[in-house]
């Protein structure tokens, strides 16, 4: 029998693993619902989710210093007071200072700009995919969806190859940092890997300072804002740290998840593999099953009302982007994948509004590349038996899977 909403507790992680039945419960019974013994308010329905979006008088996104909870390692603050202290940019900021550094990227990853991309793209999966074709098995989370993703947003960056490994260390370690789940040693891992990542990319904006290039990097080294002024080191650093966790982290969980899906419903693979043309609507609707930025806080700035619920000031939502992708409102059976279905499109995987995701061309074209060689070049996929936990991050906000170890037939 399902349960009622109280029933759960967002917290644990075993819900955190497997949330659907509380999101049902919770679009059912308390669609803006709050979560005991906290401010918390738990938005899950798609109308509600984007209108709370869209009110960003009411609900900000100015929540550092609210989230900012004393680490339970004060090693780790010694570590973090010898780095740079972190500026609102992109994420935490509202209109109209968030179209300042908006205004700044938003060529940079124009469509035309990604559409350019897609050979380039494709060269980098066709090498991956060499390295084991011919094993009949592969670790594809590590040997595929991780280092992507990694590859393209480190060539935007202007980080060279040998640095990858860093690279992905860092995006992990800041992944980890909002989690929510950090224990005292891991907070220092990441503290540490947080400052590294401070020291690395202000001696490269020094350098590029010196001489520019043709990469993002170098563009936001002398990018100039307000009063013809340049960027400081903590706007700069709060850029490139969003660029690297928003664009590794949820594209790899979304290519993941997709074969996994896949491989769940061998009809619909079935259907996709008879017809490529279906692929970018196939990643739609992967998008919406996965939903990899799941949910999102928003800081409440006034007393309000949302869905016919009072929130006062100084509460906080949970937008819940992966609930709203499962509203039966908007998705009919929508726990079912269908690579055909008609409005897959309409999911909010990308948010929606002034903070809609600014990498969104740029992840689909990467989702688009990766499922068409993936689809052509192997078939046959097979969970390899006993290799597969099947469980996903423990984290709050990001949902991915930890690891992904298939089979399949060598096609091309
Ligand atoms: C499947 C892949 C991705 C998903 C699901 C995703 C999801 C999201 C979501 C939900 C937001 C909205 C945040 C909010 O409303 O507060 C967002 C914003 C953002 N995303 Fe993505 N993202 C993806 C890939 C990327 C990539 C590849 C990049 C860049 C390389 C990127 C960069 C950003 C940035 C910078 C923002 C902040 C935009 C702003 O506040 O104006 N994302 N993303």
């Amino acid at each position: 029998m399902n349960k009622a909403v109280e029933e759960y507790n967002f917290f644990d992680p075993e819900v955190i693993e497997s949330p659907f039945d509380f999101y049902r419960a919770a679009r059912e019974e308390a669609p803006v619902y709050r979560l005991p013994d906290t401010d918390i308010y738990f938005v899950s329905r798609y109308d509600d989710v984007r209108e709370a979006l869209k009110r960003t008088d009411d609900f900000s996104n100015n929540i550092l210093e609210k989230l900012n909870v004393p680490l339970k390692n004060p090693e780790a603050e010694a570590v973090y007071a010898g780095g740079w202290p972190v500026a609102d940019t992109l994420l935490t900021l509202d209109p109209p200072r968030h179209r300042v550094y908006r205004s700044l990227l938003n060529k940079v990853f124009s469509q035309k700009r990604v559409d350019s991309m897609q050979g380039y793209m494709a060269e980098i999966v066709n090498e991956l995919i060499n390295d084991w074709i011919n094993d009949g098995e592969v670790d594809l989370l590590n040997r595929f969806c991780v280092p992507f993703p990694l590859h393209v947003i480190a060539d935007q960056l202007g980080v060279p190859r040998t640095d990858l490994e860093l690279f992905k260390f860092w995006s992990d370690c800041f992944a980890s940092r909002l989690s929510g789940f950090a224990d005292a040693d891991k907070e220092l891992e990441d503290a540490h890997a947080i400052v590294s990542f401070q020291r690395y990319f202000m001696d490269k904006v020094d350098q590029l300072r010196e001489s520019p290039e043709d990469t993002i990097i170098s563009d936001l080294a002398h990018a100039r804002i307000d009063e013809n002024r340049l960027l400081h080191p903590e706007e700069l650093l709060s850029i490139i740290q969003q660029l690297l966790v928003a664009g590794n982290e949820t594209s790899r969980a979304t290519i993941a998840g997709g074969v996994l899906n896949l491989i769940e419903n061998s009809n619909e693979c079935k259907r996709l593999r008879s017809d490529l043309s279906l692929i970018p609507n196939a990643v739609e609707e992967i998008l919406r099953l996965e939903t990899p930025s799941c949910g999102l806080w928003r800081l409440v700035s006034r007393d309000t009302e949302l869905a016919g619920v009072q929130i006062p000031e100084g509460a906080m939502l949970m937008v819940r982007f992966a609930s709203a992708n499962r509203d039966e409102a908007v998705f009919q059976q929508p726990d079912k994948m269908n690579v055909c279905r008609h409005n897959a499109g309409e999911n909010l995987a990308f948010g929606r509004g002034v903070h809609f995701c600014l990498g969104a061309q740029l992840a689909r074209k990467e989702l688009e590349v990766a499922f068409t060689a993936l689809l052509a070049r192997t078939g046959n996929w097979r969970l390899t038996e006993g290799k597969n936990n099947l469980r996903h991050w423990p984290n709050m906000i990001l949902r991915g899977l930890e690891e992904l170890h298939i089979q399949f037939d060598k096609v091309q």
